[in-house]
């Protein structure tokens, strides 16, 4: 069966009701780039795995969509908004935001293209907190909206998004 992706948005003030970010020790948050291209894509694979998003990617396509992704973010709001966290020198949860033209249906603006939480850090809020960091550094650069697409059922993503003040567009 294939499930319908939606599109979510955020207008306005992008940190409105942001929590404070919860960090546990020894995470390093920085700008994600070129050079994270493999090991974001090893998460990817290992975040998406079992979920309703996998359709069985081998390594070698994680790698090719990350690198797709970097070639759309070439804005530098884009840029300043792609975070990774680091535990013991690996990513291990990562927010990245690339241009979107709006494919005639909506504005153009930045979309968050993928978040991942790898499945041993998972529900601890790091997820939440990428995506607010992603938020802050598209607010510092003047954005005033943002998209992500949901596949219908992805309810830890559902709820990330909707806590952060996302709400989905009826079609
Ligand atoms: C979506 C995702 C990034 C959330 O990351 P996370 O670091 O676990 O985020 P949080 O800890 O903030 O948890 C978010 C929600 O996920 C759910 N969740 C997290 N860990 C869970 C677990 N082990 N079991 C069940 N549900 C869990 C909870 O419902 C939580 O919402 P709540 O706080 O309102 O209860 C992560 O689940 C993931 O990588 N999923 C696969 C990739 C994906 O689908 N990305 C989104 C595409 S738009």
């Amino acid at each position: 069966m294939q499930r319908r992706r939606h599109i979510w948005q955020k207008l306005g003030d992008l940190s409105a009701g942001l929590a404070p970010d919860p960090s546990p020790d020894g995470l390093k948050w920085r700008m994600a780039s070129p050079p994270d291209i493999e090991a974001l894509g090893e998460l990817m694979l290992s975040a998406y795995r079992g979920t309703l998003d996998d359709e069985g990617e081998t390594p070698e396509q994680a790698c090719d969509e990350v690198r797709r992704f970097f070639d759309r973010a070439s804005g530098s709001a884009e840029k300043s908004a792609s975070v990774v966290a680091e535990h013991d020198g690996k990513p291990v949860c990562a927010s990245l935001c690339c241009q979107w033209d709006g494919g005639g249906r909506v504005p153009a603006g930045p979309l968050i293209a993928y978040v991942v939480t790898a499945p041993a850090y998972q529900g601890r809020g790091l997820g939440g907190s990428a995506v607010a960091r992603s938020l802050r550094a598209l607010t510092l650069a003047g954005r005033t909206r943002t998209y992500a697409f949901i596949t219908d059922g992805n309810h830890p993503s559902e709820a990330t998004f909707r806590r952060l003040g996302f709400d989905t567009l009826t079609d």
